[in-house]
């Protein structure tokens, strides 16, 4: 079964209380949270503060996306606000292992985001040290944006240098994913399936998160 991990970015900010009460008792595994910094992309989101709230309303994974330039300023604010998983972008650390081990050193899971053109092959020299890879599936900024196809062949790739090196990491797919298009994704080898729209604009967030659990059961 898929880990479904819906993004927040696209909960109402004016009921966050009703729609992390919709998540707790949805099959949902993780909380996605996308911080955004008005630089690494154009758009600016929340920061710690948010996190911190939405800790204390879910005991689920918080997993945090990281947009943002030189993560390695926030790292001890994001793990003191609640983060299980911190993901940052390979593209906004110029220090990348160093980074991945700060993380580790938190006691917290270690991330890394590819954006759609950043190779794969980038990631062979820490494949190792981290514990989630995110391949972003449209250009990191916004919900609601249409899935970019040539991830799927990139999972293939990142699923065949994972099983060569006997590395651990789960392969998340953030960006664009869909009831339609998730089954060929996790056909592909991806293991989390982020969902931002899929989920809250759906006429039943409930059954769209069941049915997302339910991608690739049966086959
Ligand atoms: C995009 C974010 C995504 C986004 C996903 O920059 O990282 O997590 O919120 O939203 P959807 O599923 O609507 O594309
Ligand atoms: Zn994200």
């Amino acid at each position: 079964m898929p880990i479904v991990a819906p993004s927040l970015l696209s909960a109402n900010f004016l009921h966050l209380q009703a729609d992390c009460e919709l998540l707790n008792k949805s099959e949902a595994d993780w909380y996605h949270l996308d911080v955004m910094d008005g630089n690494f992309v154009p758009n600016i989101s929340f920061g710690p503060m948010l996190i911190q709230f939405f800790r204390k309303a879910t005991s689920k994974t918080c997993d945090v996306h990281l947009m943002i330039e030189k993560p390695e300023r926030y790292l001890t604010a994001f793990k003191e606000a609640g983060a299980d998983i911190i993901t940052v972008h390979a593209e906004a650390c110029i220090h990348l292992h160093r980074t991945i081990q700060q993380i580790k050193e938190l006691g917290v899971k270690a991330g890394v985001a590819l954006n759609p053109h950043t190779p794969v092959s980038s990631l062979a020299p820490v494949i190792k040290e981290i514990d989630l890879v995110c391949l972003m599936s449209v250009n990191p900024g916004f919900g609601g944006q249409q899935f970019i196809a040539a991830t799927l062949p990139k999972i293939t790739e990142l699923k065949k240098l994972i099983t060569e090196h006997n590395a651990t990491a789960v392969i998340e797919i953030d960006g664009g994913v869909t009831l339609e298009n998730a089954p060929a994704i996790i056909e592909a080898g991806a293991d989390v399936l982020v969902a931002g729209n899929t989920v809250f604009k759906s006429k039943d967030p409930l059954a769209t998160i069941a049915s997302l659990k339910r991608i690739g059961i049966n086959k």
